[in-house]
This record gives structure tokens, C-alpha cells and sequence, in this order.
């Protein structure tokens, strides 16, 4: 089976890594990186444009098309690569809204009883004004549109509150801010893989999504993870599919948009229960490195009968009873102005460790050296028989590799592994 995935991250390669875990899969990605290129064929187009992405399906006539990404899903790529006949997985333009509109998620979640945070969709600055007096600090002010992540702000300070809604409905016409009420509770990051119809639950995992230790600094794509989650209630996947996943794939069914493709659940475990934060419609990046290093199935079948509607039949998945851990290395300055183009050295001495070392930012030069090229420059990811034992494999890994203004969390799956994670406490 030929598989054409979209996307340049760390996790394009942890997918690309995975699928040729099948040993009847061959991947050629799109435009991938320099760790992708080690392992599959690339093809380095313009991934922003849908007709390119067409014009590549066409040239490879894969048997499915993986979209990585958010932006060409909102862009509407599956459309066109259907129309175009080919078997994709990935949702539809309109069904991509689910994380390309914060507004649209929260009236999808109330019209299917999913529980989230009370919220208000502000389009002028007294407005939201008034509702970030309604729900009191902390404040929790979202730019409505797509920010990869960023566009939150989480603050006691009511002044810069107020100056991120005022930036959020500034930064384009027809821009407007979501305020809601404060999730408190660790987090949780849970996908479902659906056809349209079914959808089946992958394990949990939790992000670090603040860029230093304990929580803090600005908010970036996510510094680490790790799964499973040994605090994490009984029957939580079952809870969380009943009650979260399965109604919001009803609900889009009922409207005329079924979502196929990876619906991930962003929640809070709150003293109150489980509310989700935000919906994604796409693989998480950093969380996709360790839920796939836990799949012990097959990952292509799992992606084919989705983009088929074939999950009603599908056998359960397996994990596998290690735990695991990522550590993203970043570049000088992330998140605010990552540099790049320092020389990164010492990944192969990481793989001798035992860890798996997926690209995220990286290029190489004419000389052949591995260059730093985005924020997020690598994900370091180990197994290991606990929490505690992936951590520190993850982190041997990690103290091999170089590169000037190099910056990680040194407390990624920290408080798990020492077991003081306790419900009713924000991560
Ligand atoms: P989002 O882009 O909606 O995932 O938000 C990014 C991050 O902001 C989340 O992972 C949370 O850490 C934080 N956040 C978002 N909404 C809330 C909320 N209602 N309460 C507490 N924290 C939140
Ligand atoms: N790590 C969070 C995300 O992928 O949005």
C-alpha cells in the first residue's frame, strides 16, 4: 500500500515511522524533513496550495492520503483530493471548522450536550469587556480563528486580557475573541479516529504546552508529553468516548458533516468533571510521538477502514503496556522568534541510546550538515517499562544532542512519574 502523507513536523514522522512499522506500506511524504527523508521518499511541494497537493496525488497515485496539518484541512485539501478520487483521511473543509472555528466547536459541543467551559463570542472590545468581568479571573481570552496553539492567553491581569481580545479582533476583518471560563484540573489529549460514523478512541495522552518548567512562560505548540496517564480516572476513554467523542461525531453526522478523519479531544479533568478545552482535527504534535510509539496495531489498516467507513468492523486497537516519553528540543527564541541555522549534532549518539529522535525544524546544508529551521527542532521520544524509566531514556537522549541557544522542559511526565498529579490540580 503507497501512502502520500502531508506534512513537515516531527509528527509527519512519527506517523511515517509508524506506517512503515506494516511491512506492506511504503510512504512518500510531503513536504517531510531531513529525519523523514531518512526513511521514506519526499517530495518537497507547496503544501499551501491545494491544487499542488492534487497535482502530487495525481504523480504518486497513492492508495491514501494522510493529511498532517491543520491549515490545509481548513483549507478545505480533502475535498479536493476527493473530488480528485482519491481515499483520504482527514476531514472535509467544512468539518475542519470543528478546530478552525472556536465559535463553531462551542455551538456544535452545546447542540450535542458535550460539556466545555461557558463562553462568550466577542466581536468588539466592550464586549469582551464584559464578559471577562462576567467569568472573573483567571481570564482565558482565544482568538476565534486559527493560531496554531498560540492564540490563547491565560492571565490574572485584566489590562492584558482586554490587549489580546483587542489584538485577536483587529488582526483581520470579520476578527472576533472567544472569553470563557477557567478550566481548572490537569489536561488531557485524547484522539479518536473516525469514519463518519464510529469512532475509536487511541490512548490518552498529556502535553506540556508552556515553554518553561512548572508552567511557565508563554503558551507554544507543546514541549513534551507522555502516555499513558497512571492518574487519570477509572473507565476515563470510555467516559470521554461516550460522553464526549461519539456525541460531537453524531451531531456533525446529524448537520450533513460527518467528521472523518482524527478528532482530538483537548480536556481539563476538573473538580467538577471533564470539560473539553478545544477540539483539533488533526494528529497533536508532541502527543502523536508517544500514543503512536505505544500502537501496537496496525496503523495503516487503522487510518484505511477510517478513510473507507469501514470502523464498525474493526478489531479493538492494542497499546503497549511501556510507557512513553517526548522531549522537544527548541530553537533559540522559540516561542516568540526562534532562530534558525545553528548546527545541530550528537542525534545519532541519541538513537545509540535507545531513543527514537523524530525531525520537527531541521535542514540540512550543501556541506551536509543538520541545521536548525523552525521552533520546534526535534522530539526525542523513548519507551520504558514506567513513566520514570521512559523519562530518564528520553532525557539520556536528549543530553546527546547540541545546538547553540538550545532550550527543553527538564519536568516533561516529572510529577506523573513521582505519582503527585492529583485531580482538581491545573497540571
Ligand atoms: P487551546 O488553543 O484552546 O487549546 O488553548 C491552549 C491552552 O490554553 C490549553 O491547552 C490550556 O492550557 C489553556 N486554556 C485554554 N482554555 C482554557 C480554559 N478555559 N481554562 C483554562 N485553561 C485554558
Ligand atoms: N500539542 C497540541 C496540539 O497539537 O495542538
Amino acid at each position: 500500500m503507497l501512502i502520500l502523507v502531508i506534512g513537515q513536523g516531527a509528527r509527519e514522522h512519527a506517523i511515517t515511522h509508524t506506517l512503515l512499522q506494516d511491512s506492506n506500506v511504503e510512504v512518500v511524504c510531503a513536504p517531510g524533513n531531513p529525519g523523514i527523508a531518512a526513511i521514506a521518499q519526499i517530495d518537497a511541494v507547496d503544501i499551501s496550495d491545494n491544487s499542488c497537493v492534487v497535482e502530487l496525488a495525481k504523480k504518486h497515485k497513492p492508495d491514501l492520503v494522510v493529511i498532517g496539518p491543520e491549515a490545509p484541512l481548513v483549507a478545505g485539501v480533502c475535498d479536493e483530493l476527493r473530488s480528485a478520487g482519491f481515499v483520504v483521511f482527514g476531514p472535509s473543509k467544512a468539518a475542519a471548522a470543528l478546530e478552525g472555528s472556536k465559535a463553531f466547536a462551542k455551538e456544535i459541543m452545546q447542540a450535542a450536550g458535550v460539556p466545555t467551559a461557558d463562553s462568550k463570542y466577542c466581536q468588539t472590545v466592550p464586549e469582551a469587556r464584559a464578559a471577562l468581568e462576567l467569568f472573573g479571573a483567571p481570564y482565558v481570552v482565544k482568538d476565534d480563528g486559527l493560531a496554531a496553539g498560540k492564540g490563547v492567553v491565560v492571565t490574572d491581569d485584566f489590562d492584558a486580557a482586554v490587549a489580546h481580545a483587542l489584538a485577536c479582533i483587529d488582526s483581520r476583518d470579520g476578527g472576533a475573541v472567544v472569553i470563557e471560563e477557567f478550566l481548572d484540573g490537569p489536561e488531557v489529549s485524547l484522539f479518536g479516529v473516525s469514519d463518519g460514523i464510529t469512532i475509536v478512541p487511541l490512548t490518552p495522552a498529556q502535553d506540556f504546552k508552556r515553554v518553561g518548567n512548572n508552567d511557565e512562560g508563554p503558551n507554544t505548540g507543546g514541549m513534551g508529553a507522555y502516555s499513558p496517564l497512571p492518574w487519570a480516572p477509572k473507565d476515563f476513554v470510555a467516559e470521554v468516548t461516550k460522553n464526549v467523542l461519539q456525541p460531537m461525531v453524531d451531531e456533525m453526522n446529524r448537520r450533513g458533516i460527518p467528521f472523518q478523519g482524527l478528532l482530538f479531544a483537548g480536556l481539563a479533568v476538573t473538580s467538577r468533571g471533564v470539560r473539553v478545552i478545544e477540539f483539533n482535527a488533526r494528529f497533536g504534535d508532541p502527543e502523536t510521538q508517544v500514543v503512536l510509539a505505544r500502537h501496537n496495531s496496525s496503523l495503516s489498516e487503522l487510518l484505511l477502514a477510517a478513510a473507507t467507513g469501514k470502523l464498525s468492523s474493526f478489531p479493538e486497537l492494542e497499546w503497549k503496556s511501556e510507557s512513553a516519553v517526548t522531549v522537544v528540543m527548541a530553537a533559540n527564541g522559540y516561542p516568540e522568534s526562534p532562530i534558525s541555522g545553528a548546527v545541530i549534532s550528537g542525534i545519532d549518539h541519541a538513537q545509540e541510546q535507545g531513543t527514537v529522535v523524530y525531525h520537527a525544524g531541521t535542514k540540512t546544508n550543501d556541506a551536509g550538515e543538520l541545521l536548525v529551521n523552525g521552533g520546534r527542532v526535534l522530539s526525542v521520544t523513548a519507551l520504558g517499562s514506567d513513566l520514570a524509566v521512559a523519562r530518564s531514556q528520553a532525557y539520556a537522549g536528549v543530553e546527546r544532542i547540541e545546538f547553540d541557544g538550545e532550550h527543553h522542559r527538564s519536568d516533561i511526565a516529572l510529577k506523573a512519574a513521582l505519582g503527585e498529579i492529583r485531580l482538581g490540580d491545573h497540571n
